[in-house]
């Protein structure tokens, strides 16, 4: 049954003119970066309330409890390889279809992968830069944490404004850039296929993407390895791991 699903997904593809490809955290699951919600995924592992962009800004504590909690996840993010899914994503922009890739991951994977960086709207952010919360300056990441081991700091504070230097990820309570969500939504709304990879969908504004396609018109197609909120209106649901289905789907495009 989910040959044939795999099928007319292949056909809708090989027909859009215009493809939003919309990926969460379960599509780098397989490249070694656990995702939040799964068993035993990041959620399970710290409190997200303390994780908040508001209690980053109230107290140096909350500053050295996000630094630790970032630089403890960067090790896998910096060192892991787009999987087969990431790879399958770069297919659909080569084939001319890609609209846009929006995306909540903050790994830099579908950049690694060979996607197209205008193509790429990092919804959260990223973890590769790190930004001054008062002056908006940025930073590569790299300057950043060799100035604080240099320095033996957990807290780094910016040159220029002494403001608070974060990651440049969008914590949870931090507004999402306004640009990228207006061109996430703008995208959703014109595509006539919306891809979702490897989201629970439970975290807006970025779950209503989906809706939003739908109210548009777009077919909807969703490759996942659980239930989501929005399964209901999807026109195709292929539950299983995003790089073996990813890679069945452009493998039946190609046939095409
Ligand atoms: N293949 C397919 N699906 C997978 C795989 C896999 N290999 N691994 C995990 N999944 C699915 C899980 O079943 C889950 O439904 O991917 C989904 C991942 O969901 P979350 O962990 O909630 O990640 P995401 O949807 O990206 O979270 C959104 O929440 O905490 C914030 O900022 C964070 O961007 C993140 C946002
Ligand atoms: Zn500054």
């Amino acid at each position: 049954m989910k040959d044939e699903r795999i099928r007319v997904a292949a056909r809708w593809l090989h027909e859009a003119e215009r493809v939003v490809v919309f990926t969460g955290a379960g599509i780098s699951t397989e490249s070694g970066i656990p995702d939040f919600r799964s068993p035993g995924g990041v959620w399970s592992r710290y409190n997200q309330d303390d994780l908040t962009y508001q209690r980053f800004r109230s107290h140096e504590r909350y500053r050295k409890l996000y630094w630790e909690y970032d630089r403890a996840r960067f090790p896998a993010m910096r060192d892991a390889q787009p999987n087969a899914a990431h790879h399958a994503v770069v297919e659909i922009e080569r084939s001319g279809r890609l609209a846009a890739l929006v995306t909540q991951n903050i790994d830099g994977l579908h950049q690694k992968a060979g996607s197209s960086p205008d193509k790429v709207l990092e919804l959260h952010g990223t973890v590769h830069a790190v930004t001054c919360l008062d002056c908006d300056r940025r930073w590569n990441r790299e300057e950043i944490t060799a100035r604080m081991e240099a320095e033996g700091i957990d807290v780094p504070y910016c040159e220029h404004c002494g403001g608070p230097l974060k990651c440049a990820t969008i914590a949870f309570g931090q507004s999402l850039p306004a640009d990228v969500l207006d061109q996430a939504f703008h995208h959703a709304r014109h595509c006539d296929l919306f891809l979702t990879v490897g989201s629970s969908l439970v975290v807006q504004p970025a779950a209503l993407l989906p809706a939003e396609a739908r109210r548009a018109g777009a077919k909807l197609v969703l490759i996942n390895l659980s239930d989501t909120p929005y399964d209901a209106i999807m026109d195709i649901l292929l539950i299983g791991k995003a790089g073996p289905t990813a890679a069945a789907l452009l493998a039946e495009f190609a046939r095409l």
